[in-house]
This record gives structure tokens, sequence and C-alpha cells, in this order.
């Protein structure tokens, strides 16, 4: 099959863009297929560290075609600065960086009116990122966004304006908000000249012609599957299907190409903005995780919530996505515990289960762990599974016999070459 999966189980930031900039060389493409500036995927190679936000991770890597796909939702100003980034890299991405058509704008009354909307909200705020997601998103199933292709029409000016007025009537409904519109409509169009300057393509054409051609694609998600629009701990979700639906519309292929599902989970767990956390840590455990996972987030710099791993939470995941791959991510973060635990089952409404309760946002519900002892030793140096502590392993294990799909990586740290790999048939035996 010709289109890879990789996207994130938990509430976001498990590694993604670190995973898909060490995977890219074995494809072709890579391509995201839904979110836009509220990611924030982080690489780190040759020393060097590098935040994306819409611009996927197979970008730094040589030869390899990257696609930001019509279901991403793009701010001009965050993609001319990405774009500079990597120039200041010495990086040629002119003939490998292309954007879809049907990909929609976020104009800067979209993040007027995310600010606007979540000030209103006032303790149910959803703690989102204010880069003008949910607004975006609203337009386009509105059926009144601006998209990438009409920067191209005579008309361009007129639907921006339009879109505009819009917004400003919106805005009459909620209190004043501290925002600039004209410095931030100044610095918008200015930059979207670097995204004009940019290759344009027919999304579904390109990516169903590369597959007929026998190209290799993956398909990088962003945010993770609980923060889905339909399945996460809505409302305290993003605005668009993070899960491998998602990437049938987002990149416009059908079902039968997709291939692997590779889902990534930390070895514990975080959340960044409001919402439900089962197996969150209020204390110093919690406190411990943080620093020693420096869990401050890529995109606002706000601190992560921590908290252990939760496998109903991740049974849940892997089903909705077809999971038939897992990587584990930021063991090392581990490395200094005595005591390690794993959600297994919950416990709410006075009873005991495995799955998420309906009303998982308003009701307790209380984690049941299973406990395994800490390794306490560095992992550094260790490059294969073999070689890792046994303590590992059987965390590892542990896993792998609850989710019923194999680990096939596991990540030790935040540079590209901090991975080990096992083969597929090896973990099967
Ligand atoms: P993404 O949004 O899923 O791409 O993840 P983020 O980049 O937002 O957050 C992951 C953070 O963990 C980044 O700071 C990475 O550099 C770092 N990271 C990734 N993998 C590992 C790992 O295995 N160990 C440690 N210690 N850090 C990691
Ligand atoms: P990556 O791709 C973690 C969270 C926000 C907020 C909610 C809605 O780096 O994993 P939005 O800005 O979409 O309206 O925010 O979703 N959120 C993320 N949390 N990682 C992300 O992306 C996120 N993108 C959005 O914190 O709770
Ligand atoms: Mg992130």
């Amino acid at each position: 099959m010709a289109v890879d999966v990789l996207l994130g189980l938990q509430w976001g930031d498990e590694g993604k863009g670190k995973i898909v900039d060490y995977l890219a060389t074995a494809y072709d493409i890579v391509a995201r297929f839904q979110g836009g500036p509220n990611a924030g995927h982080t690489l780190k190679f040759d020393g060097k560290k590098f935040v994306l936000h819409t611009v996927p991770s197979g970008i730094f890597r040589e030869n390899i075609i990257n696609l930001i796909g019509n279901g991403v939702v793009i701010d001009p100003i965050t993609l001319a600065n990405e774009i500079e980034g990597i120039r200041n890299m010495g990086v040629n991405f002119a003939e490998r960086l292309l954007v879809a058509r049907k990909a929609h704008l976020i104009i800067p009354t979209h993040r007027y009116l995310d600010a606007a909307s979540e000030n209103a909200k006032g303790h149910e705020k959803i703690g989102s990122t204010l880069k003008g997601i949910g607004p975006t998103y609203m337009d386009k199933t509105g059926r009144n966004g601006l998209r990438v292709g009409d920067l191209e029409q005579a008309n361009f000016k007129e639907k921006y304006e339009s879109l505009k007025n819009k917004h400003l009537n919106l805005l009459r409904m909620y209190p004043e908000v501290d925002f600039d519109l004209e410095a931030e409509e100044i610095k918008w169009f200015e930059a979207i000249k670097a995204l004009k300057a940019l290759k344009k393509v027919d999304g579904e054409y390109y990516i169903n012609e590369a597959i007929t051609n026998g190209r290799q694609i993956l398909a990088e998600g962003a945010q993770g599957s609980m923060l889905d629009i339909d399945y996460g701990t809505y409302p305290y979700v993003t605005s668009s299907n993070t899960i491998t639906a998602g990437v049938c519309t987002g990149l416009g292929i059908a079902p039968a190409q997709i291939g692997e599902v590779i889902g990534i989970t930390k070895a514990y767990c975080t959340r960044v903005g409001s919402g439900p956390f089962p197996t969150e840590l209020e204390d110093e455990t919690g406190e411990l995780l943080r620093k020693e996972g420096s869990e401050f987030g890529a995109t606002t710099g706000r601190p992560r919530r921590c908290g252990w791993i939760d496998l109903p939470q991740l049974m849940y995941t892997i089903m909705l996505n077809g999971v038939s791959r897992l990587v584990v991510t930021k063991i090392d973060v581990l490395n200094n515990f005595s005591e390690i635990k794993a959600a297994t089952h919950y416990r709410y409404n006075g009873e005991t289960s495995k799955k998420l309760p309906y009303d998982i946002c308003d009701i307790d519900i209380e984690p049941v762990y299973e406990s395994f002892p800490g390794w306490q030793q560095s992992l550094d140096g260790i490059s294969t599974y073999e070689e890792l502590p046994e303590a590992v392993k059987s965390f590892l294990t542990t896993l792998e016999d609850q989710l019923k799909v194999p680990v096939t990586m596991i990540s030790t740290g935040p540079e590209r070459k901090k991975l080990i790999l096992r083969e597929v048939m090896e973990v099967m035996d």
C-alpha cells in the first residue's frame, strides 16, 4: 500500500516531528493532512533544533517532497517565518515544498475571533493555542472560507474583505480583546508573497498520480487522537479529524490506499490546555515528569500537564486509527523513577471499565494502576532492543500484551539518532 500514516495517540506532542524526520528517507513524499500552526513539531539533528508548525517534518531530508495537504489550515505569517528559518539553515526547498490549492487560509480576523471567543468562555476556555484554528475550520464547513487557490484569482482582495467584514460583525458579539488588526494585516499581506512563491498543486491529483507512479507516501498527523473533533474529549478538542480517517479527506485519497498506521505514544502522558486527563498527576511525581521531560509547549511555551500512561485511552485511539505499529517515545524521561505506573482500567459510576465514558468531561474517573519497577539507569549508548534493561523490556512487553500492537520503535532522546528499531517480524515471534 502506498500511504503509511504516522499520528499521535494521546493529546499531542508525542514526538511526531522527530519520528517523521527519521522515517522520511524511506518515503518519496511526506504530507501533512490536517491541523495548522497550532502544531509544533520539534526536530533535533547535528546539534540543531527546529520547530515546524505548517511545513511537514521531511523538509530537512534531501530529495524528499513535502506536501501541505488540503486538510491543513495555513497562516501565511507563520509559514513565511518557518520558510525563512529553513532557508537560513541552507536548505534548498523550492522544488520540494508543495501546497495544495484547496488548503484554507487563516486570516488575521480568524485569530482575533479565536482570542475573543476564548476570552468570553472564561473558566470554560478550551486553552486554544489562539492561532485561529477553530474559526478557520468553521468558515470552511460554513462555506465561507478563503483557500490558497484564491490567491491566484483576480477577485482575491474582494473575497478577503468580505470575509474580514463578516468577522468584524461577529466580533461585536464579544467583549473587547486586545488585537492590533491593522498591524496584523500589514504582516499578513507581506507574508502572502512567500506563500505565492511556493509551488501550488491540485493536491488530490498530485497525490493520486504519485500513488499510480509507485511513490511511497508518509502522511504526518498533527495534534493527537484525543483532540479529534469527533472522538476526542469534546469540547476540549481541536477542530479537525486528527485520526486516520482524516488522511483520506485531508489528502484526497481512498481508504484502500492506507498501509501501515504508525501510532505514537509517550512512555507517560501529557496534555496542554483544558479538559479531562484521567491519569494526570498534580503532585511532585507530575512535576518530576514535567522537569525530566522538559514538558513545555513547542508552540505556546505553556507548561504541559503530566501523568502516567493510560492504556484504556490508548486502546481507544488504537481502535479508532487501526494502528498496526507502535512507537514509544521519551522512555529516557523515566530513567530516574524508582516506580512507574500504567493505568489498566478506570473506575467510574461505581463500576470498573476499560472504556472512556461519554460524559468524560463531567464525571470523576479513577484510574486503576499497574506498577512497574524503574530501571534507574541512563539509556545512553544503547542502540538495540536486546541491550535495554530488563525493566524497560518488561514495561514495553506489558504495553504490547495489553494493546495488542507491536512496539517497533523506542525513542531514547530528542536527537534524530536516539532511536531503537525493532523488526516487526522479531516483535511478532
Ligand atoms: P510533536 O508535536 O508530536 O512533534 O512533539 P513536540 O515536538 O511538540 O514535543 C516533543 C518534545 O519531546 C520535543 O521537545 C522533542 O525534542 C522531545 N523528544 C522527542 N522524542 C524524545 C525522546 O525520546 N526523549 C526525550 N527526552 N525527548 C524527546
Ligand atoms: P502537535 O501537533 C498539543 C490543543 C490546545 C487546546 C486544544 C485546542 O504539536 O501535537 P486549538 O489551537 O487547536 O484551537 O487548540 O488543542 N492543541 C495541542 N496540544 N499538541 C498540539 O499539536 C496541539 N494543537 C492543539 O492546547 O487544548
Ligand atoms: Mg507539538
